[in-house]
């Protein structure tokens, strides 16, 4: 039997990879404890997305702690080598809840990552091991490249290389403001390739720019895109936290990074890591996010701006995904911004009009091809 094991099955990036893997495996195993809910209060709430994927035939959820090595492995022993493909998604991603609860973001991104290699070294050696790191590993060096403020973004400056190709994988890690979400995050970045390179494990380390979708709850600490599309729903205010506005992240579908994985994981190559984002032309501000907003919803939204940025907030971050391509010529992303963000709005419309069954039951989710 063929398996595949989702991790933080229930977030956005976990649900589209259980969506996307029940075609391509005979199992797919969730492992997700609702921790988003209790990180987040109600608006963090993914039970929705686990009574979703309770229609998928061939999906078997656990509810497990991934903090908890005897649970992590007792799940994987219990079905072995049989276990094909590991997708780690689970993970607590707020920089702002980091800095309240640092022991409980360590244990879950850091501890909680080890606990899943460390399992899969025992229980399934041969199995591919993807994990979502993000660009915050770089903490702020970002905003040490040459930058020119325009009209609605922050950008890097058109002679500097990285303007046109975006920002790639040999950025300086050292002499930087992180976070303690970005130590945390580093922590199991490193953890996961030394289990590549050292034990020649199949482990992929992606570092993530903006992932969005419409399976996203979006809320203030995480989720930027899907929390402003919820809000320009809700006519509620929003409020931009610093550099003007203009902070520009690109932002990939997360059905085009689970694309990214499964063609990582038809040949992988242990301990690399690789940028995954949408590039220039899925990059936005916020303030032109809040435009589009305005043009989906047809009406103004209430903005409030508050002058203090994020600690070590990017202004600018535009993702490199050559090396990707070069090893993986066959991917490209297919979602664009403007179609990402309709769907994210069709989304949250629906749920606005009827919150407790608006979402759409598995037989009418979108099936994603390679
Ligand atoms: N969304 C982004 O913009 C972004 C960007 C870069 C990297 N990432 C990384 O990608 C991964 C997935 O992100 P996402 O947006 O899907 O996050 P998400 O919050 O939507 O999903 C994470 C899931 O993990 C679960 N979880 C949390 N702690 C857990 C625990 N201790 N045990 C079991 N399950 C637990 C949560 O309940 C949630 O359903 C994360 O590791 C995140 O750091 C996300």
């Amino acid at each position: 039997m063929k398996i595949a094991v989702v991790t933080g099955a229930a977030g956005l990036v976990g649900t589209e990879a259980v969506r996307f893997f029940r075609e391509r495996f005979d199992l797919v195993i969730g492992l997700d404890n609702g921790m988003r809910g209790a990180l987040f209060g109600e608006g963090g709430d993914v039970s929705g997305n686990v009574a979703e994927m309770s229609f998928i035939p061939n999906y078997r959820h656990h509810d497990v702690d991934i903090r908890d090595y005897s649970l992590v492995a007792q799940v994987l022993a219990t079905y072995g080598t049989d276990v094909e493909l590991i997708v780690h998604t689970a993970g607590q991603p707020s920089h702002d809840w980091a800095t309240e609860r640092t022991l409980d973001d360590f244990w879950i991104n850091a501890v909680g990552t080890l606990n899943m290699l460390e399992g899969a070294r025992r229980h399934c050696p041969d199995a591919t091991f993807v994990v979502t790191s993000t660009n915050k590993v770089y903490g702020d060096k970002p905003n040490t490249l040459p930058l020119v403020e325009l009209d609605t973004r922050w950008d890097i400056h058109p002679d500097h290389p990285y303007h046109h190709s975006g920002i790639d994988e040999s950025m300086e890690l050292d002499n930087t403001d992180r976070t303690f979400f970005g130590v945390s995050k580093l922590s199991a970045d490193l953890a996961a390739q030394e289990y590549g390179r050292h034990l020649g494990m199949k482990v992929g380390v992606f570092r993530c720019s903006n992932i969005t979708g419409p399976r996203h709850a979006g809320v203030p600490l995480h989720g930027f895109l899907s929390h402003l599309v919820r809000t320009a729903v809700a006519g509620n205010e929003y409020t931009i936290l610093g550099h003007g506005g203009k902070q520009v992240r690109d932002n990939i579908d997360a059905r085009d990074l689970v694309r990214m994985f499964w063609h990582y994981h038809l040949e992988p190559r242990p301990g690399a890591v690789y940028h995954a984002g949408g590039g220039r032309e899925r990059s936005t501000s916020i303030l032109e996010a809040i435009a589009r907003c305005e043009q989906l919803t047809g009406r103004p939204m209430a903005v409030r701006y508050e002058p203090h940025a994020r600690f070590t907030d990017a202004k600018c971050w535009i993702t490199d995904t050559r090396k990707f391509r070069r090893h993986y010529p066959g991917w490209e992303p297919r979602h664009g911004l403007d179609d990402t963000l309709a769907s994210m709005h069709a989304h949250w419309s629906s749920f606005a009009a009827a919150p407790a069954s608006a979402a759409p039951t598995s037989t009418e989710i979108e099936q994603e091809r390679v």
